[in-house]
């Protein structure tokens, strides 16, 4: 198998043509899996289609369908997808779709464990450990080695699903505190097994779905996986075990890993910087509990991080120097310079999420003005929306007065 592997000496343009295992890609930009919402009883809908199929003509090189459960136990919400065979046909739909307009699609695969809500998921959310998340809010039962060896071949099946779709590229989500990664984490992993203590045993999990999207793949579609450079609070995954799981991961066939941060029931604003939209999400909820908790106890529970251009490069930099994979750079890619500094130290692509949902056609923009800066403000309000609707922009459909008052306060406006 042909791979890319890092060349110090290279120095890419965004507009290179560039091949992560088995599929080459028409310039380095990728569009990072962002929960879209528009999925209906775990089906993809025609809203869904087109919003990817704007995103090719736009000009990224690949496209990200979000969040997709590799299996009905690692569900979230209703609006997600679920990988069944009955995907295979409007998912068909979505890939002509890109591949008409010149972009490769890739479809990211999710578990969320202990994240998962027992109304969707038919049946009591599971995780490494049964420990209380306050987040869900969910008690989990602690997996079985049945257990993995099932959420383990169904990442093998989602990999046969999304080949039958016809998508070039599987994205598996090993970072933000779903149950990959609520594995390699010693705040939610707390086994005595071999799946737990060492950073060796609580990565082995993630190793071994790798092992099985890889068989899968059969070389025909790339693997890439998105792991956390650290999970973002005391005592959660850092940098070290990061370097750990990434080396792994490359002695595993991976394609491609897209680094990124944060543990949604922890530190979900690691990864998303910028303002906290906790009035508006409240807005959102439909569950009346967790509106009321979030409205009054959002801004205290979560951390904020302010926004800057590139926020993970010092730690990505650090995994660069450890493999020498494809590693694609995640995180506040917001304007043309920002993306040649990212190519220029030796990731061979970046995935961008916001400048995507507020110009769809960015990379198109950046093709006639290669200066060109993002006009998103990271009010985040796209990812408040998420929860029971579709992630919208606010610029490109315009909330009520009440709603845009709730984001003016929530920006300290
Ligand atoms: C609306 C929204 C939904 C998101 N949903 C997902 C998701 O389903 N899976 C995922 O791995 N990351 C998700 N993310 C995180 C993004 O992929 C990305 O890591 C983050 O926004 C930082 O990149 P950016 O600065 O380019 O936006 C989401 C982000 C946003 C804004």
């Amino acid at each position: 198998m042909m791979k890319t592997e890092h060349d110090p000496d290279r120095r890419p343009s965004v507009f290179d043509p560039v091949k992560i295992g088995p599929v080459t890609l028409r310039n380095r930009t990728i569009r990072a899996a962002a929960f879209e919402g528009m999925g209906r009883d775990h089906l993809p809908t025609q809203e869904l289609v087109d919003f990817h199929g704007a995103l090719a003509k736009g000009g990224v090189g690949m496209t990200t369908v979000a969040y997709a459960a590799v299996e009905q136990r690692g569900l979230s919400f209703g609006h997600q997808l679920w990988m069944r065979p009955e995907v295979v046909a409007p998912l068909r739909a979505l890939t002509d779709q890109v591949h008409a307009a010149g972009a490769r699609a890739s479809i990211q695969l999710a578990h969320c464990g202990n994240m998962a809500h027992a109304k969707v998921a038919g049946g009591r959310p599971q995780s490494a450990s049964a420990r209380f998340n306050l987040y869900g809010p969910t008690l989990p039962q602690a997996m079985d080695e049945s257990d993995i060896a099932r959420v383990v071949e169904a990442h093998a099946d989602a990999v046969s699903i999304a080949r039958d779709a016809g998508f070039d590229a599987v994205e598996v989500h090993a970072g933000h505190g779903y149950l990959l990664s609520q594995f390699a984490s010693p705040w939610t992993n707390r086994r005595t097994d071999r799946y737990g203590g060492s950073v060796h045993n609580r990565i082995r999990f993630a190793r071994e779905a790798i092992a099985a999207a890889k068989r899968a793949a059969r070389d025909d579609i790339a693997v890439l996986v998105k792991t956390n450079l650290r999970d973002g609070f005391e005592g959660g995954m850092e940098l070290d075990d990061a370097i750990v799981l990434a080396r792994a991961l490359e002695e595993e066939g991976a394609d491609a890993l897209v680094l990124t941060g944060g543990f949604v029931s922890r530190a979900p604003m690691y990864v998303m910087r910028g303002s906290m939209p906790t009035r508006v999400m409240a807005d959102v909820m439909t569950d009346p509990m967790l509106s009321v908790g979030i409205a009054l106890f959002g801004q205290m529970l979560v951390k904020p991080y302010a926004y800057e251009s590139r926020y993970f490069r010092a730690d990505a930099l650090a995994v660069r120097a450890a493999v020498k994979m494809p590693l694609v750079y995640l995180g506040g890619v917001d304007s043309g310079a920002a993306i040649d500094e990212a190519l220029s130290e030796g990731f061979e692509a970046v995935a961008m999420a916001r400048a995507l949902i507020r110009e769809p056609d960015f990379v198109n923009k950046l093709a006639r003005e290669r200066g060109y800066r993002s006009l998103c403000d990271h009010c985040n309000y796209c990812a408040a929306q998420i929860y029971t609707k579709k992630a919208s922009c606010h610029y490109l459909e315009p909330p009520t007065d009440r709603v845009r008052a709730l984001l003016r306060k929530d920006m300290g406006r």
